[in-house]
């Protein structure tokens, strides 16, 4: 049972932030740095079509200035991968993207569109990207990411974050255990990531084989009252006490 379980930081929202008032507070880099510092192993980001949050100009500051390595997470257009081959960043996350989401909503449906997504995998691949897509935790979308050749799944813990009793909660944290060895055995790098809290990221982290966590709502809300570094640092420390 004793691993260590990667923690990505997701930073759209320290954008969000600085995007309200247009200008450069909270100053994404100094913040993304300072993320790193206190004991991330990578920074998450996501360029959404509409820029909501993340723009192309942090994509190149961060990429030249990240001592981590970087996960851009993205929608499967024409347009981000073409960013996403310019950029060359360590890891992309494939996600679906709606305009009208407040955040990802579900995984991506790999089953139903096996052609668009192998083709944007397999350009990812070919220039030396890790791709990982991210999927609900059901086994005929693993099944499929496995076959389009995506090396990396991330598993959506929304439903496991959203449960409305213990019963449900343990249930959803069952259909991810499950999902875990499945992919697993077929030779997947499985990450999981989405409605992640100090609460609920213990029983995650626990999950025998899993790689990487990526957080960012909870643990940039959590930074507004005792900094980022603290922060980051608590929810580190969650991880590692779950994992012993
Ligand atoms: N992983 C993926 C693929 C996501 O889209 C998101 C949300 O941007 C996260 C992880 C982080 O989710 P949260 O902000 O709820 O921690």
């Amino acid at each position: 049972m004793n691993h260590y379980v990667k923690l990505g930081v997701n930073i759209d929202h320290v954008a969000t932030l600085r995007n309200a008032r247009g200008g450069q507070d909270p100053v994404l880099l100094q913040m993304a740095l300072a993320v790193e510092e206190a004991g991330a192993d990578g920074i998450t980001i996501h360029l959404r079509e509409d820029r909501r949050h993340i723009r192309d100009d942090d994509v190149w500051l961060l990429r030249s200035h990240l001592r981590t390595p970087m996960n851009l997470e993205m929608a499967a257009t024409d347009e981000m991968v073409r960013i996403a081959l310019k950029a060359l960043p360590k890891a992309c996350c494939i996600v679906p993207e709606h305009r009208r989401e407040v955040t990802t909503e579900g995984g991506l449906d790999v089953v139903n569109q096996l052609s668009l997504l192998g083709m944007q995998v397999a350009k990812l691949n070919d220039a030396g990207i890790e791709v990982s897509l991210f999927i609900d935790a059901d086994m005929n979308q693993i099944q499929a990411a496995h076959d389009i050749g995506a090396p990396v799944i991330e598993l959506h813990t929304g439903e496991y974050a959203n449960a409305a009793t213990p019963e449900q909660m343990g249930s959803e944290l069952e259909r991810l255990e499950e999902a875990t060895v499945f992919a697993q055995g077929l030779g997947l790098v499985v990450n999981a990531g989405h409605g992640l809290t100090k609460f609920n990221v213990g029983a995650v982290a626990a999950i025998d084989g899993m790689n990487e966590l990526n957080i960012g709502h909870s643990l940039v809300a959590r930074a507004l009252m005792v900094g980022l570094p603290q922060a980051v640092g608590e929810f580190r420390a969650i991880m590692d006490r779950a994992c012993l």
